[in-house]
């Protein structure tokens, strides 16, 4: 799978106008099938108590289901509010391991009029396995989620 055969069904999955918590469920799916996107996540923002809460994924199960801003790279991520490429997080500082056989990761903000609702965490045993296309692609796809969705759902889906 290649992000020009994936696009289009991306496109499909936003027309379809699920819920929510489906579209992101099944966006899961259809990320998985990029070459060695192993593990692939949402993490949904919870601002008053700067914490990240995890939401759908596919992959194995974490026990990192609430990280504080800051910690990891998803934490990082939460604050910087730009997206972060590790070819190799075995070189990083501030990181949490999920699994050990994590080689690289993506983690992709979310943000809905400018405020940061969500990230898109990808993990994959593979060294370096994220190129720019794979950022431009997901930032692009993350983009049109964000719109296709007002900010009272991307807020209430921690309570819904
Ligand atoms: N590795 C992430 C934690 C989330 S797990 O990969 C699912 C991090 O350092 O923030």
């Amino acid at each position: 799978m290649n992000w020009k055969e994936l696009r289009p069904q991306l496109d499909q999955l936003l027309a379809e106008k699920r819920t929510l918590k489906d579209t992101l469920s099944t966006s899961c799916l259809l990320l998985n099938q990029l070459p060695h996107w192993d593990w692939v996540g949402y993490y949904i923002a919870q601002p008053s108590s700067r914490t990240l809460h995890l939401g759908p994924y596919l992959g194995a199960p974490t026990d990192h289901t609430v990280i504080p801003y800051g910690r990891g790279i998803c934490g990082q991520v939460a604050e910087s509010e730009e997206t972060y490429i590790s070819d190799d997080v075995r070189q990083e500082g501030n990181y949490i391991a999920c699994s050990i056989s994590v080689r690289s990761e993506l983690v992709a903000p979310i943000m809905v009029n400018g405020k940061f609702v969500a990230q898109l965490d990808i993990d994959s045993s593979a060294l370096a396995n994220f190129s720019k296309l794979d950022q431009e692609q997901a930032e692009s796809f993350l983009r049109d989620l964000a719109q296709a969705f007002p900010i009272s759902q991307w807020e209430s889906l921690l309570t819904s």
